[in-house]
């Protein structure tokens, strides 16, 4: 069709006038391409041309740090709800003197709770040092940068009021420089006095490397023996907590795991009042319910389908996201899941045999907002509103084998099941959260 109208008006156009010019102040560009809306100094100014509506290029502005789906909170003003993880993370560190081992979901929050935890120990003048682990993360490395930023005024030995010199070392320079013994290691940290040092170890799961992991148990457990002023911090899965113990037996007293569930309604909720207030837009009721209903606990998906929403009432100037958009954000968010979903397990879904049992495939995405992720035959039953367990268990023991969608975990109360593919509970939650708002437009 635009084709045809430009073909329409270039040939109404007069044929014999020279081109014009361009001219050095305003030099050409294509009419059409997409521009930014801010310029990159945050300058609200003249810069783009657009609405000219002030109000929506600072919404706009202001909407990338509000709602950054993928970007942990760092601060306690932008931090929501969570007060009770907090608090027991907060007792397990000061009262119990633990260990802790985080866990919970991806994208449950759990890098944003330590951001915050540090803040606020800081305040109590604790010694915090943050460490995100990768795949790659080598133990020596880690420890030895942990040991570069302690101070070396904290040492038992070294008297306050020592020279300069003193002033610049840190533990690291007492290090030697091979490999690191945990041992050794936990020998030197015992030595602190005048302050606690908490060290958080973010993405722990994510570290391959067993020996890393075999080391950590062996601090924390010659930690713990000596009363050192350390405290280890750790975020990940509920696997971490049982394989740190399975290293080392007599650790499980020193070692609390804290689970992160899915976040209450109040806790989302105050995600949004708070994008709301930092950016003058507001989310209409239908849509912030619409909203609450599909993130089924995850801030992050709370984040991702507000700022897509929003994003939408701004490119059709409005201030007020409405139900629509919230509708429209989680359609492209669900085609983008799909898109980045294995193949492999794209071909599975698309079986019909998957096809037919897909309300029971939901039911177990919905009972699966457990911490690591795990769900009983029982448990879909119950999401499933049907009595016939046995079938359900049977269908369930397919998942795990010939249909490999799950992966069976064995305990004293039977199997437990959880799904294989990162994001794949998530994704038929939300299609199936689609669906429901849809039919009752
Ligand atoms: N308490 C909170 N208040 C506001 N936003 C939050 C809160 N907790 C998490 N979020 C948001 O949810 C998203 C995921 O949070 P975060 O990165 O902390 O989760 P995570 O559990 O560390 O994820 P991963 O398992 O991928 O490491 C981020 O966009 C973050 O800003
Ligand atoms: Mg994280």
């Amino acid at each position: 069709m635009i084709f045809g109208r430009d073909r329409q008006r270039r040939d109404a156009e007069p044929t014999a006038r020279p081109a014009p010019r361009p001219s050095l102040e305003t030099p050409r560009r294509a009419p059409r391409l997409p521009r930014f809306a801010v310029a990159a100094t945050d300058e609200l100014g003249d810069f783009a041309p657009g609405p000219g509506v002030g109000d929506l290029r600072r919404a706009r502005l202001a909407l990338a740090e509000a709602l950054a789906p993928s970007q942990p909170v760092t601060s306690a003003e932008r931090f929501a709800g969570r007060a009770d993880v907090l608090e027991a993370l907060i007792a397990a560190l000061e009262q119990a003197r633990a260990h802790v081992v985080l866990y919970g979901e991806r994208g449950i929050g759990k890098t944003s709770l330590v951001h915050v935890l540090a803040e606020t120990a800081r305040e109590a003048r604790y010694l915090v040092l943050y460490g995100s682990c990768g795949a790659e993360a080598r133990f020596d490395e880690m420890f030895r940068s942990f040991a570069q930023r302690i101070p070396l005024l904290y040492h038992a030995d070294i008297p306050p009021t020592t020279d300069e010199e003193a002033h610049r070392q840190t533990f690291a320079d007492l290090v030697g420089p091979g490999a690191l013994d945990p041992r050794e290691l936990a020998d030197l940290f015992g030595r602190i006095v005048g302050t606690r040092v908490i060290l958080i170890l973010d993405e722990y799961d994510r570290v391959l490397d067993v020996g890393f992991r075999r080391n950590v148990a062996e601090l924390i457990k010659n930690l713990s023996d000596r009363a050192a002023r350390v405290q280890l911090v750790l975020t990940g899965v509920a696997a971490s907590l049982e394989e740190l113990v399975g290293f080392a037996p007599s650790i499980r007293r020193n070692l609390i795991g804290l689970p992160v569930g899915p976040m209450d309604e109040a806790g989302m909720a105050e995600i949004l009042d708070r994008a709301e207030a930092a950016t003058g837009l507001t989310f209409g009721p239908d849509a912030r319910a619409a909203i609450l209903r599909m993130a089924a606990g995850s801030p992050y998906v709370v984040r991702l389908l507000g700022s897509r929403a929003a994003g939408l009432a701004l490119d059709a100037e409005r201030l007020v996201v409405t139900r629509e958009d919230v509708r429209a954000g989680a359609e492209a968010v669900l085609s983008e899941w799909n898109a980045g979903l294995p193949r492999a397990v794209q071909r599975l879904l698309d079986r019909p045999e998957v096809q037919r049992a897909l309300p029971r495939l939901i039911a177990a995405a919905r009972a699966s907002g457990t911490p690591d992720g795990s769900f009983s035959a029982d448990d879909v039953a119950a999401e499933a509103g049907t009595s016939d367990t046995a079938g359900l268990a049977a269908e369930l023991e397919a998942f795990a084998s010939r249909i490999p969608l799950f992966e069976r975990v064995e305990t004293d109360t039977g199997p437990r099941y959880r799904f294989r593919t990162q994001g794949l509970a998530q994704l038929l939650g939300l299609s199936a959260a689609l669906a429901r708002l849809e039919a009752h437009r």
